[in-house]
């Protein structure tokens, strides 16, 4: 008889911890010095160039997703139907128009990975409800993120919350351990059972960044290889944060810093 194996976590020492926090606070940086650049007439790729030289010149880092397994730009954004992993490109951002900027960041040899939804001019109600819904979700799975929780408590948290307002979690992509390595085990489901899956000790970092549709979950894969869109065209909203498990709860590494007043 052997053992079903389990998914393992690394657990990150106290100096490797404090690198997760520099990585983490400068990925939340590159993130508030873009937000205010998204707007109505602006292209993707634009936003793609700013990151880019803010990160490598002003900040001497290095934007994780460029090159990483072929991807060709330094940040992914996302429009409206787009799930994840969109191109930045020439498409021009438009008044109502929703986008996921993405953005991962090495610095000293450890990642920060974090992403924000924008609203570009006036945005349906409908639109900007999405929104906040997926980023509460976020947070019901950050808010129990301590030792002793479970992986699939986390997921289950916020699968609750879409489903109760009526949106999707999409399955096929998920949140990842993060630290050296752009994307470690364990996988973490931003769906599930409460009580299963790997418990979570303290050391641990990872990723949540729940992907909620509008319509189905489904999603296809574009010609590209990289673009994630809606199966149905509905909108698509996602959040990202990079936690680390304390040892008596949780600290997300990539707050920003309209957030960092708040806590
Ligand atoms: N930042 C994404 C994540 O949250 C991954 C992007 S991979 C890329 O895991 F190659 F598209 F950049
Ligand atoms: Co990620
Ligand atoms: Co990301």
């Amino acid at each position: 008889m052997l053992m079903a194996r389990q998914p393992q976590a690394s657990i990150k020492t106290p100096v490797e911890q404090e690198a997760m926090r520099v990585a983490g606070r400068l990925a939340a940086d590159v993130l508030d010095l873009i937000g205010p650049q998204v707007v109505p007439g602006i292209t993707t790729g634009e936003l793609d160039r700013i990151c880019h030289d803010y990160i490598v010149n002003v900040r001497q880092a290095v934007p994780a997703p460029l090159h990483y397994r072929g991807f060709p730009r330094s940040i992914c954004t996302s429009v409206n139907h787009v799930v994840c992993h969109g191109i930045p490109g020439p498409r021009v951002l438009r008044s109502g128009d929703i986008v996921n900027v993405d953005i991962t960041v090495i610095r000293d040899g450890f990642h920060g990975d974090s992403s924000r939804m924008f609203l570009v001019g006036d945005c349906p109600v409908q639109a900007r409800r999405l929104c906040r819904i997926a980023h509460e979700a976020l947070w019901r799975g950050i808010g129990v993120v301590a030792p002793g929780r479970t992986l699939g408590d986390i997921g289950h948290a916020i699968q609750q919350h879409v489903e109760a307002e009526g949106y999707s979690v999409v399955q096929e992509y998920c949140g990842h351990g993060i630290g050296r390595a752009f994307h470690e085990d364990p996988q973490v489901l931003h769906y599930g059972t409460p009580g299963t899956g790997l418990m979570l000790e303290p050391g641990m970092t990872f990723t949540i960044e729940p992907m909620v549709n509008a319509g189905q979950r489904h999603v296809k894969l574009l010609g590209d290889g990289w673009t994630v869109v809606t199966r149905d065209h509905s909108l698509s909203a996602q959040w990202e944060h990079t936690v680390l498990v304390t040892a008596d709860g949780v600290e997300v590494l990539t707050l920003g810093a309209a957030e960092r007043v708040r806590s």
